[in-house]
């Protein structure tokens, strides 16, 4: 049966668990071989650095060979849908699509044609970011080695957010307690059952371990107040200023999924600071990116030994 993730309803805490020991596995220097080629192609239709470059080097660093797709030269343009050009790729033998694309829940038509090779989101929409939060994980559970009761705080553009809602779930699931905060016409209500929104970020800052800042995604803000964004004003009530810093406790954590906007969300000095976790962050990613992959091939018969249950303790 193909694998595939595109949503982290699929993650059960034990799978986040074999999921962030795999990728601490890779970390450490695992390998593994395929018994058979692989082939993976990235269809991003949405940009993208971190994501398209981690998937692309864990794709290599695995053994699989990388098909070339750039959206902009491919028959989308002439009219194709997403579910023809997945068919395409799998007649000419693609095992593995990575997928980002701006509409939510792409996935599900994809899913639903039970295509004969296996799917990973790499973002849809404002909806679900399924490898970034793992990534979020692994930089989590190497910081304090749990996630039950951790207070992570989640701050920023949480309406057009797929990596707030995706690790609000998660770490909701894994029994983390959460705040949010930003502009309060932000804090929509899917997000509520999960946690508690704090309008007032200095209130909110000593009481957590985690920081995780969000990036103000300009290319969604559509209605006439959010077109009108001030960037300072912004900055002066949700934005982590050297002030809004000394308020962390000593053990607490700043993320961000990044891009960054620096001097937005974040002072740009402490996108740097000892506090930080932000390339952390992306240096997980590509391991983490391993690990999916990885779970992946096996699900195909495409691994020799070792089976991934050998690499993790
Ligand atoms: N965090 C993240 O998804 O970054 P990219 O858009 O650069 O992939």
């Amino acid at each position: 049966m193909m694998h595939d993730l595109v949503s982290v309803e699929q993650l059960t805490p034990a799978a986040v668990s074999h999921y962030v020991q795999l990728a601490q596995a890779f970390k450490q220097g695992a390998q593994i071989q395929l018994v058979h080629p692989a082939y993976a192609m990235n269809l991003f239709f949405e940009n993208s650095t971190r994501t398209h470059t981690s998937f692309e080097m864990a794709e290599r660093r695995l053994g699989i060979e990388v098909l070339s797709f750039v959206a902009d030269t491919s028959s989308v343009t002439k009219g194709e849908s997403l579910l023809d050009t997945l068919k395409t790729i799998q007649a000419i033998g693609v095992n593995i699509a990575v997928i980002r694309h701006s509409q939510n829940e792409y996935y599900q038509k994809l899913l639903q044609a039970q295509l004969d090779l296996s799917i990973v989101n790499a973002g849809d929409g404002s909806g679900q970011h399924p490898s970034q939060s793992l990534l979020d994980m692994l930089t989590i559970f190497e910081e304090f080695g749990h996630f039950a009761d951790l207070r992570v705080a989640i701050v920023g553009d949480l309406a057009h957010s797929r990596v707030a809602r995706s690790d609000a779930q998660l770490l909701h699931s894994l029994g983390a307690k959460l705040f949010f905060g930003g502009p309060p016409q932000w804090f929509l209500q899917d997000l509520a059952p999960l946690g508690t929104y704090v309008a007032d970020v200095d209130q909110l800052l000593p009481q957590v371990d985690v920081l995780m800042l969000l990036r103000v995604q300009h290319e969604r803000l559509s209605t006439a107040t959010e077109t009108n964004f001030q960037e300072e004003q912004y900055y002066q009530r949700y934005g982590l200023t050297p002030q809004r810093l000394a308020l962390l406790p000593p053990q607490a954590i700043i993320m961000h999924p990044a891009p960054v906007n620096r001097g937005v969300e974040i002072n740009s000095a402490l996108v740097e600071a000892p506090q930080s976790r932000i390339f952390q962050q992306m240096h997980n990613g590509m391991y983490m990116r391993m690990a999916i992959l990885a779970k992946i091939l096996q699900s195909q018969q495409l691994l020799a030994a070792p089976q991934l249950e050998e690499l993790i303790w």
